[in-house]
């Protein structure tokens, strides 16, 4: 284990700027960020023309284990993080068994203590039986509820049920919303199609709408914090400004941001097939819009990978979902070489404000006395993201020939590097990440 690390004339970036500095890390904190530090350590890193960021906090993965290990695993999925830059994961409860209580969050907990190589942590999965349960198990980021149904069996629509949870407790509830009925309805319509356009009218703007406004509505009537997941319709964007709820923040995908239909679906077909659906590109506008105006609060991606295999199968058979885990920070680092945002903002979105959101406990932030989380960046570098260099299990990405400015050098968890430049040190693991209540 490495005690001490000297960053040496490095660029910091936060959200609210940029300078040169040197950054000391002591047994996994960040204990000085001065102009100029002169101090022994066991590790200096000073290549020339590098940035620092706060390691990237990735709020929705899925890493499929336990049960669906053919597709990820904790272990893999968490290797796929560091490459990208990520430094800690929150995943999602739909794997087999599903995590809806003490037992199975604590299956993955030391699964994660054992394998993951970023730091961890787990939603608790609604169900229709385990409200209980929702409120008693410990440091989880929140509550996870599918309002309507996607990979995996987890879905609670009913009404009542969902004024039970919003009324009983106070952790954060993260939402799938979709309105369960209006798909249902559509996919009667839909029921012999072939053409994975349809996904996006079976899934359509109605359903994202009616489930949005019967959550924030909820959401204000009990005084409950609300995150909405992965955002994907102006209608929603637009309504969620107006409302200006404090008890509300949402999330966007890269995918959402940077595909859209028809295009992504003549190039892609099922594998550009996510729930919610890639739309127009009015919706994408719109989310870019609504992003950087701070009506979408931060980035998740969503990472849902299945295999190459399964996505190849005729619409109506494959599966919805697609990885991004290790491809979110390079695509924004390429916007922001752009200039279609700012570096401050990437750091805003992607690292800041899911600390902030999720209330994690010394994460997110440049900031002496925090966790050594850190992600070494050469925001000048040119590569293209390829399917033959994505570490995730699945082996693909939708992004595949994309060209990129800005890769990750290096990926720091806990003071410890564990990602170098196409090598991963895999000794190094995560740890538990603390919600503060
Ligand atoms: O496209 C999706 N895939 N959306 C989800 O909500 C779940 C995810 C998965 O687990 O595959
Ligand atoms: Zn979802
Ligand atoms: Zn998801």
């Amino acid at each position: 284990m490495i005690e001490s690390i000297l960053f040496k004339d490095v660029e910091l970036i936060t959200s609210s700027e940029h300078r040169q500095g040197d950054v000391y890390v002591l047994n996994g904190k960040i204990v000085a960020i001065q102009p100029s530090l002169s101090v022994d350590t066991e590790y200096v890193v000073q290549e020339k023309g590098l940035a620092l960021i706060p390691g990237v906090i990735d709020p929705h993965v899925h890493f499929r284990e336990p049960g669906v290990t053919h597709k990820e695993s904790i272990y893999t999925g968490s290797k796929a993080a560091v490459r990208g830059g990520v430094t800690s994961f929150f995943e999602m409860p739909n794997t087999k068994p599903a995590t809806i209580d003490a037992e199975t969050l604590a299956l993955k907990k030391e699964i994660a203590a054992q394998s993951a190589l970023a730091n961890y942590n787990f939603f608790i999965g609604a169900t229709t039986s385990n409200l209980t349960e929702l409120n008693t198990v410990e440091n989880v980021p929140g509550i996870k509820i599918f309002v309507g149904s996607s990979t995996g069996n987890m879905l609670v629509d009913d009404p009542e049920l969902l004024i039970e949870i919003f009324k009983n407790g106070s952790r954060l509830i993260a939402v799938h919303s979709e309105d369960e009925a209006t798909i249902k309805t559509n996919i009667r319509a839909y029921q012999c199609s072939t053409d994975v356009y349809d996904h996006t009218k079976i899934r359509n703007i109605e359903a994202a709408i009616k489930s949005t406004t019967q959550l924030v509505k909820l959401a204000n009537q009990y005084q409950r914090r609300l995150h909405i997941c992965h955002l994907t319709t102006a209608e929603e964007a637009v309504f969620l400004e107006k409302i200006g709820s404090k008890y509300v923040t949402t999330e966007v995908t890269p995918q959402h941001l940077l595909l859209s239909s028809p295009d992504c679906y003549a190039q892609l077909g099922t594998l550009a097939q996510i729930n919610p659906p890639i739309r127009e590109k009015r919706h994408a506008e719109s989310l870019w819009q609504h992003l950087r105006k701070g009506t979408i609060h931060c980035i998740g991606t969503d990472h849902a990978p299945h295999t190459l295999d399964e996505k190849m199968k005729p619409f109506g058979q494959a599966p919805s979902g697609m990885p991004g885990v290790e491809t979110s920070l390079p695509l924004l680092l390429t916007l922001a070489a752009k200039r279609q945002c700012s570096y401050s903002d990437v750091v805003k979105w992607l690292c800041e404000a899911p600390a902030k959101i999720y209330k994690i406990n010394n994460k997110g932030y440049l900031k002496e006395g925090y966790d050594a989380d850190l992600t070494l960046v050469d925001l000048k570098k040119k590569h293209k993201l390829l399917n033959k260099n994505i570490i995730s299990k699945c082996g693909w990405t939708a992004f595949d020939g994309w060209d990129c400015i800005g890769d990750v050098v290096a990926t720091f968890v806990n003071g410890q590097p564990v990602y170098r430049e196409g090598d991963f040190f895999e000794t190094i693991k995560g740890k538990e990440i603390q919600i503060n209540v």
